[in-house]
Formats: C-alpha cells, structure tokens, sequence
C-alpha cells in the first residue's frame, strides 16, 4: 500500500458566504484566534506525515502564497528588534514542499482537485477542505491515516448531524460499522431530507486513490451546476474499498458565521494566556 505523501487544499471557492471580509482576503486566511484556517489544516497534514502540500488557488488568492513563503523584511526587523521568531513557526514549508496550481474558473470542488491531478500523479493523496477545522488529538487526517493503513482504498470523514440539515451536504448511504470506520455503500451531494439515506455528512477531509481524477474528467455539473467531488466518488464505490470514518474531535464549519465564531471561542478558551479574560468577558456578556 503506498503512503498518502500529498495533500491537495482546494482554495480556489468564492468565500460568498463571509462577505465582504472575503472580497480582498481569501476565506482560508481568515485567523481563528491569530493563526489562519489554511495554517490549521497544513499543521493537521504535517502531522499526518504529508511530505507535500498542493494548493489549488484562484484569483486573489496570493495572500496564501505569501503567507507560507519566506519574509526576509519581517523576518529581519523583527530579528533587529528582538522580537520572537516562533511566532513564525509553520509558515515555512521546507523546499518543494508547496506546490500551487490554478483553477481559472471556479467550476466546483471536483473540478478544483481535478486542477491538481498532474501534482498528484498515479499515487493516492489526501484532501483539506481548510474552511472546516477539525479540532483534536491526534489531528482527523493523523486518525484517517492510521485507519486507512489497515484498509486503504478511499476513506473519507464523515459528521453524525439532525436529519433535517443533510440537505446542504454530502450524505453516506452507511453499509457495516465497525468501530470509527463504516462501510459506504453510496454517496449523494445535497439530497431532499426524505430522500437521504442517513445523517452521517461528509466532512471536509478525504483519502482518494489516483483513479478518481479519470472519473473527474469525465465528470459532468451536478448538484448547483458544479462539478461535484461527491459524484466522481460516488462512482468508485463497488470498484474499490471505501470507508467513511468518524472523527474523535470536534468539527468547526468556518465557512459559516456561527462556526467560525464558534471556533474562535472554544480556542481562546483552551489558551491559558487569554482563557481568563475571555471567559469572564463572555459571562459578563450573557448576563
Ligand atoms: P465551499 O462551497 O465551501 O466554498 O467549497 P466557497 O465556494 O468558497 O464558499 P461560499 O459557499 O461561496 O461561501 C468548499 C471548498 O472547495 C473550494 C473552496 O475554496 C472551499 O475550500 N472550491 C470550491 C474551489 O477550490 N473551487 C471551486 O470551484 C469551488
């Protein structure tokens, strides 16, 4: 079985939903308490053994190129001043660690990781959604990996939810469980509530084998007009092993509002250095 050496963050999305903060910055930078969402899912790869980190970007995205790039400017005043350079610490990717590509349109998720499929070759690779942070230890790639080298095949991680929300997602038709993981029988992008055949929802992270980026190429719109990464892997199903896997942390969808706030507040709270104050400012608040 080979190793899941690359990683592919598809960054290329509109950010719509986070208007106007994402007219000018990407969503994926946006900082939950100072460090941005992109940083959060390279450090969750690193520890997952990811050798190699393929950004799929969009026009106005060069803030994220910048950010995992060398500042001699800043580095060297800060170096005069005195000033402590482990803030900087994981925005430094080793040589040919980065790699950037360019969706020109932005055609949907399954076209923006089609974008990517001479990077990643004839090798299986894992997917970030960075706008979902997944928040544990070990980090939700680091348990799919240590799951995935027992099974291999496709895995993806998946969010049990209220039945009556499934229709925004990606939904798993479940076969058998067996602890974390459970066999997926079938997957459909966005279904009615009656028509969803569960409440386990895709959830922002993915091990794929190579073969899905020749059903991408093929692949036609589906739900929104878009082309959809569920649909290509729907396909796969039947034709090689294919899990879903069930985090042992906690989910943030910062592609929301509430789930980014949300996210801001859990982890300023699990800061020692801001823990107090946050707290006695939030209670004071709700009083
Ligand atoms: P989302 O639908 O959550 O992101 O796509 P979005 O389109 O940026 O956000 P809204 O809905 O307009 O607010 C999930 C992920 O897929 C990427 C996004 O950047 C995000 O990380 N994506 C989506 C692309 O890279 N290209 C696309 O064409 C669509």
């Amino acid at each position: 079985m080979k190793p899941i050496r690359k990683a592919v963050f598809p960054v290329a999305g509109l950010g719509t939903r986070f208007l106007p903060a994402t007219k000018a910055v990407p969503k994926e930078m946006l900082p939950v308490v100072d460090k941005p969402l992109i940083q959060y899912a390279v450090d969750e790869a690193r520890e997952a053994g990811i050798e190699q980190m393929i950004f799929v970007t969009g026009r106005g995205k060069s803030a994220i190129e910048d950010h995992f790039d060398i500042a001699y400017e800043l580095q060297t005043t800060m170096g005069e001043r005195g000033k402590d350079m482990d803030l900087l610490d994981g925005t430094r990717l080793g040589p040919g660690a980065c790699v950037y590509v360019r969706q020109q349109e932005p055609l949907g998720l399954g076209h923006a990781i089609w974008c990517a499929r001479d990077i990643v070759g004839d090798e299986p690779f894992a997917i970030f959604l960075p706008d979902e942070m997944m928040h544990g230890s070990p980090g939700c790639m680091k348990q799919m990996v240590d799951a995935y080298e027992k099974v291999g095949g496709n895995m993806i991680s998946v969010l049990e939810i209220p039945r009556e929300a499934v229709s925004s997602y990606g939904v798993v038709d479940p076969g058998t469980s067996d602890g974390n993981l459970t066999e997926v029988k079938g997957l459909v992008e966005k279904p009615a509530v009656e028509d969803a055949p569960s409440n386990l929802i895709v959830s922002g992270r993915y091990i794929l084998q190579p073969e899905v980026m020749r059903v991408l190429e093929t692949q036609e719109a589906g739900a929104g007009g878009e082309i959809q990464l569920t649909d290509a892997m729907a396909k796969m199903i039947g034709q090689q092993p294919f899990h879903a896997h069930i985090f042992d942390g906690e989910r943030f969808d910062c592609g929301s509002k509430v789930g980014y706030l949300k996210a801001n507040l859990a982890l300023a709270l699990e800061r020692p250095e801001l823990a107090k104050e946050v707290r006695a400012f939030a209670v004071d608040l709700l009083n």
